[in-house]
């Protein structure tokens, strides 16, 4: 049984539902795991540490990992709200996508070796680090490192698998991951009625208030989400860029397997 199916079950007989996990492996998208919660009709959240890749506020170096946190629950007529991020000021995966554009990071993504804020992708990947979300300390990104350590603190730390620097470094494969994973259900039944109104009235609400431009209507966590797969369903598939299809065949001939198949669309 996956361990948030464990916890759902717990969270059906006990209200709350609580499982750590060591030596567990990349677990990928945080929010496949909360969302199975929602799907129960239960509050579901989700943790895992990373390979070292976010500096604390004020060093230089990596220390924690890139370490998302979800929250997902169950609104009205099968919306949902649904958090999903990472603690960093982006996932990896958005400095990777920014490489192969060739274009430079934002301020405040990275560091380099120096601790300097970097816009060099490739010097933040090869040998530099992510900052905390929030950025640099005057951007509160104190704030985003707390997080980072909450979400160890509940993986690595609780679940007695490797922790924060003590993990494998990104890419390596040197030894077994060993990672830290936490997943949380609890049944809003147990507390005051009407959780999913509530939960509905306060996300129409944000939604319905005046944006500042007026092309930009205000959103809640997990919109951004649904509206991108409306359109992927709408267009019939997912866009990829040359580079990243050029580089996903490179790896499959590497590895003897069928290459991604995909069509060139104007
Ligand atoms: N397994 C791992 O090691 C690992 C590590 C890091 C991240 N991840 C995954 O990477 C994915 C991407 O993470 P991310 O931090 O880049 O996410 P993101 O920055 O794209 O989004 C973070 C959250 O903000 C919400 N959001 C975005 N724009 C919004 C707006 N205008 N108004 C209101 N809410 C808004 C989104 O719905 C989402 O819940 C996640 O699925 C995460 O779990 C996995």
């Amino acid at each position: 049984m996956s361990l948030i199916r464990l916890a759902i079950e717990k969270a059906k007989s006990a209200g709350v539902g609580w499982v750590a996990a060591n030596n567990s492996n990349h677990y990928g998208i945080a929010g496949w795991y909360s969302l199975q919660a929602a799907q129960a009709g239960l509050i579901g959240l989700s943790f895992t540490n990373t390979s070292p890749l976010q500096t604390p506020t004020r060093a230089k170096a990596a220390a924690l990992g890139t370490n998302p946190l979800t929250v997902a629950a169950p609104a009205k007529n099968g919306e949902t709200f649904f958090l999903d991020m990472a603690t960093t000021a982006v996932a990896l995966g958005k400095i990777e996508i920014q490489n192969r554009k060739n274009e430079p990071l934002p301020e405040g993504w990275a560091i380099d070796k120096s601790g300097k804020v970097t816009t060099d992708g490739r010097v933040a990947m090869q040998e530099g680090c992510l900052l905390p979300l929030g950025g640099t300390e005057i951007n509160s990104g104190y704030k985003g490192y707390g997080l980072a350590f909450m979400v160890e603190l509940f993986c690595g730390i609780l679940s007695g698998s490797d922790y924060g620097p003590k993990i494998r470094r990104w890419l390596e494969a040197d030894r077994p991951a060993n990672l830290g994973q936490c997943f949380i259900a609890v049944d809003p039944n147990c507390f005051a009625p009407g959780f999913s109104d509530r939960l509905q009235d306060m996300m129409d609400f944000c939604r319905n208030m005046e944006p500042t431009e007026s092309s930009k209507p205000v959103l809640v966590a997990g919109d951004p989400e649904k509206m991108h797969m409306d359109k992927v369903n709408r267009q019939g598939g997912i866009t990829y860029l040359q580079n990243q299809i050029d580089a996903s065949a490179a790896l499959a001939e590497k590895l003897g397997v069928d290459a991604m198949k995909s069509v060139i669309r104007s």
